[in-house]
Parts: C-alpha cells; sequence; structure tokens
C-alpha cells in the first residue's frame, strides 16, 4: 500500500471560479452562507434534515418508524426502517398526472443519427408495467436476482425498472465486459434470468452481444431463461427452450398493461452491482431500496441545481454506478427529461457530443475527465462549431480532473457561463458525498470542493489519527448517509473487512485526499490496489490473475501509470513460464487475452517481460519499486535492502527502457 503522506498531489492550482450570477435566485442553494446553515442542521440534526429531504422527494406508501441506525464497528446501516415504498412507482407510475405523463422521461439517441426514439412517462409506464408481467409469467419473484447485459439502448433502463417493480433484485453487467466476467458475476449472484441483445453499434461496428452470453451461460446452471432483444436483427445462435425474444414475450397476448407494484422495505435490496477491489474477485455491492432512492434524488437535484423544465444527460454508461444513479433512478426519480445516447464521444467525429447538446438544447451535462481530455485533444475547434448557449452546469465524474482538463471544459464547453460541478463519490457511495454545489460553492478547479449535507469525511494518517490541514492520509466517512452501501453479496465478512477494518468505527474509502486551509478537499486517487483506467476501477489482483491464466505466464505484476488521456493507463510486468520466449506476438497474444477474460478497458498498453519481479525475502511484490520504475525514477527507488534478489532491479530498468 502506497504512503498516503508521500503522495504529491499533482493537482497544483491557486485559481478560484466564483459562481454565476444567473440563475443564482431560482437555485436550490444559492449562497455559501446558505449551505453552511444547512450543512450544520443536518449534522446536528440528522434524523430531522433527512426526514424532510425523504418525504419531500419521495412518495412512500408507509412512513418509517426509525429514521436511522447505524454501527459502523457491527457493521450495521438502517435506514427508513419499517417504511413501505416502491423505486418503480416513484420513477414511473407517480408522474403520470396532467402535467408530467406526456413529458420526455427518455429521449434516446441511437449511435446512427436517425435514430431517435422517446419515451414520455405514460409510455415508460405501459413498456415497464408489461415487462414487469414478462418477468412474473417466467416466475421470477421478489428477492430473485436477474442479471441484465444490454447495451446502452431503452430497454436496459425498461427491464431495470421493471424488475425493481416486482421486487426482483437486479445486477447490470456492462456491455463492455467479456463473457469470463458476465459469467463469474451471474454465478455469484445466482441469478435465475439474464437479458441482453443480439449486438449493438459502437463506433460504426456491429458488436455482437448475443455470443458472449452464450459463452458465459455455458457455465451458469441457475439461469433458466434469456430473454435477447433485438437490436441489429444480427444471425445470432438461438437454444430452443431457453431463448425468449424480448418483443415476442412483451407483445404477447396475456400480458396485459397493468402491472401492481410491490410494496417493498425501504431496507429491501434494490440492486447489486460488482465492482473491483484489491483482491482478485469483483464485489457484489448492493444497494437498498429506501435511502437509496431518497439519496440520489436528493443529490441530483441539488448538485444539478435540477428543475423541472432542464433537459440532462449523463454520457455514462448504465452498466456503471453512474449511470444506476443519474440516469435510471434519479433523473426519472425527479420526472426529470433526460438524453440516453448509445454511441461513444469521437464518433463520427469528435463533435459528437456537442452536436447532441445542440440538437437537444441539453441545460446540465454530465461526464468524465477523460472524455474530456479526449475531447480536448481533438482541438477548441470542436465545440466551437456548435451553439452551447443551453448549457447551464457541467458535471465531472470518476477521477480527479487535471486543472488544464477544467480550464478547457469551463472556457470551451461552458463559454466561462458554466459552473462545474466535480463530484467525488463511488460505486458504494450510491451517490455524491464531495461536490460543489453549482449556485454556491467557489470552485477550485482539480478539488471536489466540499462535503455536502450530512456527509462528513475525514482525512486519517497511517496511525488513525486526524491529519493536519493540507497534509495527506485516508478518506474516510464518520457517519452514514442513506445511499451507502448495504453490504457485499454473499460475503459479510468481506463487507467489514474491506471498509470498516482499516480504522475501526469509519467507513474507509480507499482513496487518499487533503484538505486544503479553506476546508476544500483534494483527492489524490486511490491507495489501495486499484488502477483508475478511464475513470473504471480494476483491481491489480484481478487483472494478475487474468494474466497468470494464460498458458505462457508463470507470473505477473501489474502497475498503473499516469496516463494523459485515460488517468492511469495498466503497465504489466510477466514472467514466463519455461519453454516460452518473449516475442511481439505473444504480447499481441496476452493484449488479446486480457480483452476476452475482462474486456477492453482491461488491455494492458505496455507488457515487459521479465525474468524475476523485486520481492521481498518473504515473498511480497514490492510494488512500489515497480512503481518508481515503470514512471522513470529510477533515482529514487528508496529502500531496496529486503529485496531477496537486488540484481532483478537492472534488468527491470533495462527492459522499461526498450520499451517507453
Ligand atoms: C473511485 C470510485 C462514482 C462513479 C464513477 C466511479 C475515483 C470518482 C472522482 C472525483 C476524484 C474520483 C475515486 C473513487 N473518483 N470520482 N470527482 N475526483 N476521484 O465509480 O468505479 O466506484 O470508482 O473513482 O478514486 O474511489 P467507482
Amino acid at each position: 500500500m502506497a504512503d498516503p503522506t508521500k503522495i504529491e498531489s499533482v493537482l497544483k492550482e491557486e485559481r478560484i471560479v466564483y459562481p454565476p450570477q444567473e440563475g443564482r435566485d431560482e437555485a436550490y442553494i444559492s449562497s455559501k452562507f446558505d449551505y453552511e446553515e444547512i450543512y450544520r442542521y443536518s449534522l446536528n440534526d440528522p434524523d430531522g434534515f433527512w426526514s424532510e429531504r425523504a418525504k419531500e422527494l419521495i412518495t412512500w406508501f408507509k412512513l418509517w418508524d426509525r429514521t436511522c441506525y447505524w454501527d459502523f464497528h457491527k457493521p450495521e446501516i438502517r435506514w427508513f426502517e419499517g417504511g413501505k415504498l416502491n423505486a418503480c412507482y416513484n420513477c414511473v407510475d407517480r408522474h403520470l398526472t396532467d402535467e408530467t405523463r406526456n413529458k420526455a422521461a427518455i429521449i434516446w439517441q441511437g449511435e446512427p443519427d436517425e435514430e431517435v426514439k422517446v419515451y414520455t412517462y405514460e409510455m415508460l409506464h405501459r413498456e415497464v408495467c408489461r415487462f414487469a408481467n414478462v418477468l412474473k409469467k417466467l416466475g421470477i419473484k421478489k428477492g430473485d436476482r436477474v442479471s441484465i447485459y444490454l447495451p446502452m439502448i431503452p430497454e436496459l433502463p425498461i427491464v431495470m425498472l421493471a424488475c425493481a417493480r416486482i421486487g426482483a433484485i437486479h445486477s447490470v453487467v456492462f456491455g463492455g465486459f467479456s463473457a469470463e466476467s458476465l459469467k463469474t458475476r451471474i454465478q455469484d449472484c445466482e441469478a435465475k434470468l439474464l437479458i441482453t441483445a443480439d449486438g449493438y453499434w459502437r463506433s460504426g461496428r456491429k458488436i455482437q452481444a448475443k455470443k458472449n452470453a452464450d459463452e458465459a451461460l455455458k457455465d451458469c446452471p441457475t439461469v433458466e431463461k434469456c430473454i435477447v432483444v433485438k437490436r441489429l436483427g444480427l444471425d445470432i445462435n438461438w437454444v430452443e427452450g431457453r431463448d425468449i425474444w424480448y418483443h415476442e414475450a412483451i407483445n404477447a397476448e396475456d400480458i396485459s398493461d397493468w402491472c401492481e407494484c410491490e410494496e417493498m422495505d425501504a431496507e429491501d435490496v434494490l440492486f447489486i452491482l460488482y465492482t473491483s477491489g484489491s483482491t482478485g474477485k469483483p464485489k457484489g455491492v448492493f444497494h437498498t431500496t429506501g435511502g437509496y432512492l431518497v439519496y440520489v434524488a436528493h443529490t441530483l437535484q441539488w448538485v444539478f441545481d435540477l428543475k423541472p423544465e432542464d433537459i440532462f444527460w449523463c454520457t455514462a454508461d448504465i452498466g456503471w454506478i453512474t449511470g444506476h444513479s443519474y440516469i435510471v433512478y434519479g433523473p426519472l426519480s425527479l420526472a426529470a427529461t433526460q438524453i440516453m445516447y448509445e454511441g461513444v464521444p469521437t464518433y463520427p467525429h469528435p463533435g459528437r457530443f456537442w452536436e447532441l447538446c445542440q440538437k437537444f438544447k441539453v441545460n446540465l451535462f454530465y461526464t468524465a475527465p477523460t472524455v474530456i481530455r479526449a475531447l480536448m485533444r481533438a482541438g477548441d475547434e470542436w465545440p466551437h462549431k456548435y451553439d452551447l448557449s443551453s448549457l447551464r452546469v457541467l458535471g465531472s465524474v470518476g477521477e480527479p480532473i487535471n486543472p488544464e482538463a477544467w480550464w478547457w471544459y469551463y472556457e470551451h464547453v461552458g463559454q466561462r457561463r458554466c459552473p462545474i460541478v466535480d463530484t467525488w463519490w463511488q460505486t458504494e457511495t450510491g451517490g455524491f458525498l464531495i461536490s460543489p454545489l453549482p449556485y454556491a460553492i467557489p470552485q477550485k478547479p482539480g478539488s471536489a470542493t466540499l462535503p455536502l449535507p450530512g456527509v462528513e469525511p475525514v482525512i486519517l494518517k497511517d496511525d488513525g489519527t486526524p491529519a493536519d490541514v493540507n497534509e495527506g492520509g485516508h478518506l474516510c466517512m464518520k457517519r452514514a448517509w442513506p445511499g451507502m452501501l448495504r453490504g457485499v453479496w454473499g460475503d459479510p465478512q468481506r463487507f467489514k473487512d474491506v471498509y470498516f477494518s482499516r480504522f475501526p468505527g469509519y467507513y474507509y474509502t480507499g482513496d487518499g485526499a487533503r484538505r486544503d486551509e479553506d476546508g476544500y478537499f483534494w483527492i489524490m486517487g486511490r491507495l489501495d490496489d486499484v488502477i483508475n483506467v478511464s475513470g473504471h476501477r480494476l483491481g491489480t489482483m484481478e487483472l494478475e490473475s487474468a494474466l497468470v491464466a494464460h498458458p505462457a505466464v508463470a507470473e505477473a505484476a501489474v502497475i498503473g501509470y499516469p496516463h494523459e488521456i485515460k488517468g492511469e493507463a495498466i503497465y504489466a510486468f510477466v514472467i514466463l513460464k519455461e519453454g516460452y520466449e518473449p516475442s511481439e506476438e505473444l504480447r499481441q497474444e496476452l493484449k488479446q487475452h486480457m480483452r476476452k477474460v475482462i474486456g477492453p478497458i482491461a488491455t494492458p498498453d505496455y507488457i515487459q517481460f521479465v525474468s524475476g519481479l523485486p520481492k521481498t525475502r518473504s515473498g511480497k511484490i514490492m510494488r512500489r519499486i515497480l512503481r518508481k520504475i515503470v514512471a522513470g525514477q529510477y533515482e529514487d527507488l528508496g529502500d531496496t535492502s529486503t529485496l531477496a534478489d537486488p540484481s532483478v532491479i537492472d534488468e527491470l530498468i533495462k527492459g522499461r527502457e526498450e520499451l517507453m
């Protein structure tokens, strides 16, 4: 584990950008003074603060008996205990009023420009009810798990909401993951059903999805049926008796337009989402219904200052938590109108996102630093080609945004008019924890600024004592918030070990951070063995075990290193087995292998073949040394006296020089 106090923040930025005057009078939170007052209240009277927000934002079938109970030592966390609600009801049914039933809920843009579909809340309701009836007909019941492996098409939010409607637990697996990754995720949660598509568009190419699903299902005995959405009309393999077309199922004569909402307990599980940790196996983080829903609605409304008339666009994939919280549950619970896009930022040209902002007159736009850096590289002329005057608030998520990218976003996209909300959060947190409020908090480019109401972050040193001002340390949370994870599926011990053991009594985020003299948080990245590639988490252990699964590989060590566009990139040291020789061909083969085993995001940028790794006498790989070598800081390797064989260093340096 890296020493947090030794990490230099690369983010040195002195300038402050104040919230705009325009829009301030109408904002939910319109001054620093108001923020401070609300923040104080939320910590002094959390029950009062959260009950008010929960009643204001969410419709409950029955109110709760106790607002919150938590104990990080056990750990046990419960919010709105005894409360009854349904997430789908809150996202759809309650919006069927004269005012909003004909409002666009989802404006879907396919990758081909001519493909646009609009779902009003009324239309969404019909489709969700019908699919919920399909689920029931297949015998899916409350508490059953349904795995979903779909691209960014409207059927994805529809089937998620249908699951929520009948109380089934969905587990969405990102469409870019391999058959192998899909398989382990289905097996871990013992899903009864898989929902997938024949394929989808990606940068003008037709991608197969069903093929991966078939491959995964070979080894998933719990899955009884597989529902397939016809997106492209590809010629696909079909398993009689198991596979069912989505369009046939939903249009069947015995499927009605109405399906009752299951009354769920606030603490009933809503979904499972797998995320990488510092050990080999991904964790099934699960969230529950009441607290999660309150939290995503609350944070979206205040952090983006989302008003009923706004058009919101979050460019994330629904396969990640960002899409769960801020495409599905957040915007829909607030009866917002949003854009959902199937394509990528740079196809057919690097102005695609700006073109869509113009086309749909987007007001609130939310994307990731890796996207901003890639589009920045393409040139200032791209955003300047389009009319971006509808934009009002810009957001960023996934990794620290470097000041250069921040300023480019601010000047060329927001035209110095739009505040930027740099939202810090995690799969585990459910929603934003640290972020500016756009009309209240002065922004410092590169800082996620201040904690949101009800959130109490602390920075702890290795010994558990609080860090001083500007001193780096471990970012932890001192109290529970409604949207936090409730566990790791099937593994309560891991839940405790990973999040509540490093510093007893605190929630451990795994991130390093410092707090400056104004109380602003500067996130310095992960301190555990997690690499953040383009805003996606990959565990080094997970990557290493995938590498050694290849017959040629004896041992592997994987390091993240700074990358101009991706934030971090993957550098792999590989020891080959006896009988295998290093070659360019084998290097390419290993890259393909990684794409296949985990997915394209796991492709190493560099693979260095080595004969040995720097290990301690007890056999532990000294990653600190590998990190320095990859960074080219050979003079600064630190103490190498504990190495079992110090002579490996020269070979490692030589190989690295040849490669980069
Ligand atoms: C990790 C969580 C939350 C949705 C996307 C990723 C990093 C996230 C920021 C930010 C600095 C950030 C952290 C965090 N991260 N947002 N605004 N500034 N770092 O979700 O896959 O669970 O990853 O992403 O390191 O721990 P995730």
